[in-house]
């Protein structure tokens, strides 16, 4: 079960990835990886049903509300993205016949962006159940993370212009003409930069809660 579970979660961060260069993929590849990336969420939620069946049992600390606020955001933008993924389909989900170009476009770039950057501070969240690994390697580990997310992240961030995305003043993918590989490293360095707030805001939370006891 726990190995099913490291799999699927590696293979959505990778399908994730992917799907954020578009420009380089083009319709046919995003789409197939997009429903299979929704498959994928679905599983996720079966796999950690417990979460959902525990929800009304037991003391909500700082962390559990940090838990189920990013968690319930997350299956929102996760229902969201599925409608809007049926009204801007231009080939595998065309056939059901739901099209509606700007609302479709609309829901998808919103719910794409928040989705990706709130997958990152979930993953984040649970960094060490992640991670398990010892504390000298860990420091190494997260020095060099934070490094990465500095120089490609905050870089990638701007470039891709997300919070004028996220202002719906952007309705169209961009940089077509870039290299695959220097979007994977700039989204790469988007995603560890959302980990890294998410693991962030965990420790912080964590202080606070040793400090209140
Ligand atoms: C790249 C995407 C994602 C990754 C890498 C990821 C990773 C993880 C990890 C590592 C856990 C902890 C599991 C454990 O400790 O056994 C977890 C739990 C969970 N995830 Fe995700 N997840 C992703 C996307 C999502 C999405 C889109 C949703 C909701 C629609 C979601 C909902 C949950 C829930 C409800 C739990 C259990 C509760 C919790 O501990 O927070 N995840 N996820
Ligand atoms: C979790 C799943 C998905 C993510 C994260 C995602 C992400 C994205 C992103 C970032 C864009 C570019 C938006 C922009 O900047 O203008 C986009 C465009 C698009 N997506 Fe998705 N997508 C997903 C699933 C799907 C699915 C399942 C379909 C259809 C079956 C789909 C169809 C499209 C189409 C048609 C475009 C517009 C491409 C263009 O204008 O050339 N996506 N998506």
């Amino acid at each position: 079960m726990k190995k099913l579970k490291v799999i699927v979660d590696v293979c959505m961060v990778i399908l994730l990835i992917v799907l954020m260069c578009v420009s380089q993929t083009g319709n046919f590849i995003h789409e197939l990886a997009g429903i299979l990336t929704i498959i994928l969420f679905v599983i996720h939620q079966i796999l950690n049903k417990k979460f959902y069946r525990n929800l009304q049992k037991g003391r909500f600390n700082k962390i559990r509300i940090a838990y189920v606020m990013i968690n319930s955001s997350l299956l929102i933008f996760m229902i969201i993205m599925i409608s809007s993924s049926f009204m801007i389909s231009q080939e595998h989900l065309s056939f059901v016949g739901l099209r509606n170009d700007f609302l479709g476009r609309t829901l998808h770039i919103i719910s794409a962006y928040l989705m990706f950057m709130l997958c990152g501070i979930h993953l984040g969240l649970h960094y060490n159940s992640v991670i398990k690994v010892k504390k000298e390697n860990r420091i190494v580990i997260n020095i060099f993370l934070i490094i990465f997310a500095c120089i490609f992240g905050v870089r990638g961030f701007m470039k891709r212009e997300i919070i004028t995305k996220l202002q719906l003043q952007l309705m169209y993918p961009l940089h077509f003409e870039e290299n695959m590989l220097i979007s994977l490293i700039d989204y790469i360095g988007i995603f560890i930069m959302f980990v890294m707030i998410g693991y962030g805001v965990y420790q912080l939370l964590m202080l606070k809660n040793r400090k209140e006891r």
